[in-house]
């Protein structure tokens, strides 16, 4: 058959917000380069949404609009559906709906595939459909693709990602301007670049959604969310980020996905990164992705990691993807998680306590002799080794006088396990004035 022969495939949308309107926008506007590229036509012929009038504004008449998203999959017509409602709710039975009545799906829906991705991709595998999610990841940034397709052949090492950028915005702000988280979210709430409740983006659980469908994709693992350490950025202070830029780093919140010899780590937290990687220049509600692959070593991918069109670029892609190979066996496909389904690997999350990372620290302690020595002293029992000391001036301590000082230490890579025990024995020193700050640390060379 010649491909002026075959018909457009057929899209149906769930949810025409933000992600859906751009969907839509993208797809028409370069619909004869997208076709040139598919080798088909991609038509929106459908839209789901409650808000039917906003549907009708942003597709007028070039697509059927039902205010039921599962008129869209029980539509004979409809190829492929697209899942842009978000949360595990309502939009895992959608998905599952489709997938039951063998339509491919294509999901930004981090959340949904990073806690039942599992059930999901075995669903769609019996059922011989796909599920794409390349905007489920750092939005328009092909980093699934890179990983699943370009990077093939590496034994993946690691890979390290600012996967979103409402916490990046934070700090960059933080940082700039010298003041407390409570301050900038209230201002990033104001200027729209946080959500009104953004619980998943501070505490660190959606760039953990999107670091647990990275480790999986990387190591051939199953999506293990519930394995994830998962911290975010609500305790950070404007004094951490002042110390660290003054021994050569910035605080970044990383999703870490690593391969050790006994495991995996997974684990998403605001990280010190020396300051003359790229990734640490990584500013604003911008993200990027660093895999380190042992053929072609480190690679960086950078971009927008969320909005309109953005999300979208990632969103046709997969139709694009999906229109090339609607004709093709199953098995000619890419498998949803890089490595066939039968050949997964079982390699185990790793405990926290076994994650090995170096480390900042900050105590306030009184300012007098044979202090620090006790603490160098309680770090040296564990075997963890200093890389850096710095001590604030006593008076530049805020509102303490001249007795408490700031200690700074920088440590070489230790367990989190001898990390914790060092830190309860020099908690309890009385000595040690308050809680003490502890972040962690990657050198990402
Ligand atoms: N809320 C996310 C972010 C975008 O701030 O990056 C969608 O994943």
């Amino acid at each position: 058959m010649s491909q002026e022969q075959l018909r457009p495939v057929r899209v149906g949308l769930l949810g025409i917000g933000t992600v859906g309107g751009g969907t839509f926008t993208v797809l028409k506007r370069n619909q004869e380069e997208i076709r040139r590229r598919a080798g088909r036509g991609i038509e929106v012929t459908m839209v789901a949404d409650l808000n039917t009038a906003l549907a009708q504004q942003v597709v007028g008449d070039a697509a059927q609009i039902v205010s039921d998203a599962r008129a869209v999959i029980a539509n004979p017509d409809v190829d492929v559906v697209v899942e842009l409602i978000g949360g595990y709710g309502i939009a895992k039975a959608l998905v599952l709906e489709a997938i039951a009545a063998g339509k491919h799906v294509v999901t930004a829906n981090k959340a949904l595939l990073a806690v039942h991705g599992t059930e999901i991709f075995a669903a769609a595998r019996a059922k011989g459909v796909i599920v794409a999610f390349e905007a489920a990841v750092a939005g328009g940034i092909p980093i699934i693709k890179a990983l699943r397709e370009g990077l093939t052949a590496n034994q993946i090492q690691w890979v390290a990602g600012i996967i979103n950028g409402t916490t990046n915005f934070i700090l960059s702000e933080m940082r700039d301007k010298g003041l407390d988280f409570d301050v900038v979210l209230k201002e990033a709430q104001r200027l729209g670049y946080a959500e009104a409740d953004p619980t998943f983006d501070i505490e660190g659980v959606d760039a953990a959604h999107k670091a647990t469908l990275l480790s999986a994709i990387a190591f051939g693992i199953p999506v293990q969310f519930d394995k994830a350490h998962v911290e975010g950025i609500t305790q950070l202070s404007a004094t951490d980020i002042k110390y660290a830029e003054q021994l050569g780093y910035r605080i970044k919140l990383l999703g870490i996905a690593r391969r050790r010899d006994n495991g995996v780590e997974l684990r998403t937290h605001p990280t010190l990164v020396p300051m003359r990687r790229l990734i640490a220049n990584v500013e604003g509600a911008m993200n990027a992705v660093l895999v380190q692959g042992d053929a072609v070593g480190t690679t960086m991918y950078y971009g927008k990691g969320a909005g309109s069109e953005p999300t979208a670029s990632a969103v046709v892609a997969d139709l694009v993807d999906i229109a090339r190979l609607l004709d093709a066996a199953p098995a000619a496909r890419v498998p949803y998680l890089a490595f066939q389904p039968d050949e997964m690997s079982t390699l185990p999350i790793l405990p926290l306590d076994e994650v090995i990372t170096s480390f900042y620290l900050r105590l306030r302690v009184a300012d007098k002799a044979g202090v620090l020595a006790k603490i160098t002293g309680i770090l040296a029992e564990q075997g963890i080794s200093i890389d850096a000391v710095i001590q604030r001036e006593a008076d530049e301590v805020s509102g303490e006088g001249g007795n408490q000082t700031d200690l700074i230490i920088l440590t070489h890579d230790t367990s989190e396990g001898g990390m914790n025990k060092a830190l309860a024995a020099m908690q309890a020193l009385p000595t040690v004035l308050a809680p003490i700050v502890r972040v962690r640390k990657e050198e990402l060379a």
